[in-house]
C-alpha cells in the first residue's frame, strides 16, 4: 500500500511517501528562521507559509520519485492537535488530492504518528509503554496497537520542550532554544542539587514542569552575568560560551531529563506484559536524553526505541506510516472530518476505508 502523507500543524510543511510502512522519500520546508524573528510561532504567518509551500513541495516529492497522483493508495494528513489555521492549509490540499485523485483518505493524530515514527525503522511489538516529548506535549500512554492508545498521563502545565525552549529563552537565547541547549549541556557537568526533580511525590503519572522553571528564574535572578552572557552567544558563537553556562544548562537538562525518566519507569514497572518502550517528539532528539535512556532501558532489560533524529521532530514520513498502518487496518474519513485544534480532543470517528466518489 501506497500511502502518500501530509503534515502541517505547526511550523513545518512536510510531504512522504510510505509503502507498506518503509519510506520511499520526503520533503520539508521549515519556517523556524521565519518565527524565530518573533521569539515564537506567530499562527498566521504560519498558515500563510503552508499555503505558499505546499503545492510546490508536492510537485517536488512527485518529481523526485517519478510517481503519480493515480499511484498513491491513500492520502493521509495531521488532523491536529495544532495551529488551526495551519492545519486547515493541510486538510484542505489532502481533500483536494482525494478528489482530484478519487483518493481514499485518514486524517491522522499527529501525536501517535510521532509515538509510532519508529516503526518505520525497527519492528515495534505491542503493546508498548511510550512517551511523547515535543514543544506542545509530554504524554506517557500504553500502546496496544496503531488504533489503540491508552493515556496514562500527561503534563499538568507546561511540556517538555516548551521547558526547554523557555529556560533558552531566559538566558537569551534564541527560539527554539532546546536544540542550543543540547548543545551547551553536552559540554557541562551537571549539578544535580541546583534544581529540584518536580511533582515526583504525586503518585499519577503526570508531570508538572512549572516548579522547575521557577526555580530557574530565581537561579538566573542571583546570576547576572550568566544571562548577561547567554544574551550575546548568538553573535559570538556557541563555543565561546563558559564552564558557567554550560553548567547550568547541563543541570537543568538533567533535571528534565531526571523527572521524564522516573515517571515513564513507574509506567514501565507497572505492566508485566511490555518488552519495548518508545521515547519520541522533538525532544527525543536531545542528547542528554538518549544517553540517560540508553542506561535506564539496559538496567531494566527492556528494549529502547527511539526513532532517529529528523524522525523526532515535525516530519511527514509519520504522518504517512501511521497512515498506512491505518489504512491497513481499513480504517478512512470523508471530507467532513474537521482539523482539531490544541487544546481539544480528537474525536475516535473513523469510518471504513473507501475511495472519495465511492467504487467506480
Ligand atoms: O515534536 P516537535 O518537532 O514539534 C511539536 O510537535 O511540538 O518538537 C519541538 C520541540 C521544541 O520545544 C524544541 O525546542 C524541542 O522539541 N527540541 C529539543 C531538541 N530538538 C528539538 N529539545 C531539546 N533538545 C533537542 N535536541
Ligand atoms: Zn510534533
Amino acid at each position: 500500500m501506497l500511502c502518500l502523507g501530509i503534515e502541517s500543524s505547526c511550523d513545518e510543511t512536510a510531504l512522504a511517501l510510505v509503502r507498506d510502512g518503509r519510506l520511499i522519500d520526503s520533503v520539508l520546508a521549515t519556517q523556524i528562521d521565519l518565527h524565530a524573528l518573533f521569539g515564537g510561532v506567530v499562527p498566521e504567518l504560519a498558515s500563510r507559509e503552508h499555503y505558499r509551500f505546499i503545492g510546490r513541495l508536492y510537485d517536488e516529492l512527485m518529481r523526485r520519485t517519478g510517481m503519480k497522483l493515480s499511484d498513491a493508495d491513500v492520502i493521509a494528513v495531521t488532523r491536529g492537535p495544532g495551529l488551526l489555521g495551519s492545519l486547515l492549509v493541510g486538510a484542505a490540499f489532502a481533500k483536494g488530492l482525494a478528489v482530484a485523485g478519487n483518493k481514499p483518505l485518514v486524517a491522522v493524530n499527529h501525536l501517535h504518528a510521532h509515538l509510532l515514527a519508529v516503526g518505520l525503522e525497527r519492528e515495534l511489538r505491542w503493546p508498548l509503554v511510550g512517551l511523547l516529548v515535543s514543544g506542545g506535549h509530554t504524554h506517557l500512554y500504553r500502546i496496544e496497537g496503531p488504533d489503540r492508545f491508552i493515556r496514562l498521563g500527561r503534563t499538568l502545565d507546561d511540556a517538555a520542550g516548551e521547558a526547554c525552549d523557555k529556560f533558552a529563552k531566559m538566558l537569551g537565547l534564541p527560539y527554539p532554544g532546546g536544540v542550543i541547549l543540547d548543545r551547551l549541556a553536552a559540554h557541562g557537568t551537571a549539578d544535580r542539587q541546583l534544581f529540584p526533580r518536580p511533582y515526583l511525590r504525586s503518585d499519577t503519572l503526570d508531570y508538572s514542569f512549572s516548579g522547575l522553571k521557577t526555580a530557574a528564574l530565581t537561579w538566573l535572578k542571583a546570576h547576572p552575568e550568566i544571562v548577561a552572557e547567554g544574551n550575546l552567544l548568538q553573535q559570538r558563537g556557541l563555543d565561546t560560551a563558559s564552564r558557567a553556562l554550560q553548567d547550568v544548562c547541563a543541570s537543568y537538562m538533567a533535571a528534565v531529563v531526571d523527572t521524564l525518566l522516573v515517571k515513564l519507569g513507574r509506567a514501565v514497572d507497572h505492566f508485566s506484559d511490555i518488552h519495548q518502550m518508545v521515547i519520541a517528539g522533538g525532544v527525543a532528539a536531545n542528547s542528554q536524553l538518549r544517553a540517560a535512556a540508553e542506561c535506564f532501558a539496559a538496567d531494566r532489560g527492556i528494549e529502547l526505541m527511539m526513532p532517529s533524529g529528523k524522525l523526532c521532530t515535525d516530519n511527514a514520513a509519520m504522518i504517512a506510516y501511521l497512515g498506512c498502518r491505518l489504512a491497513q487496518l481499513g480504517y478512512g474519513h470523508g471530507a467532513e472530518f474537521e482539523s482539531v485544534p490544541r487544546g481539544r480532543s480528537i474525536p475516535d470517528d473513523a469510518g471504513r476505508l473507501k475511495p472519495f466518489f465511492g467504487e467506480q
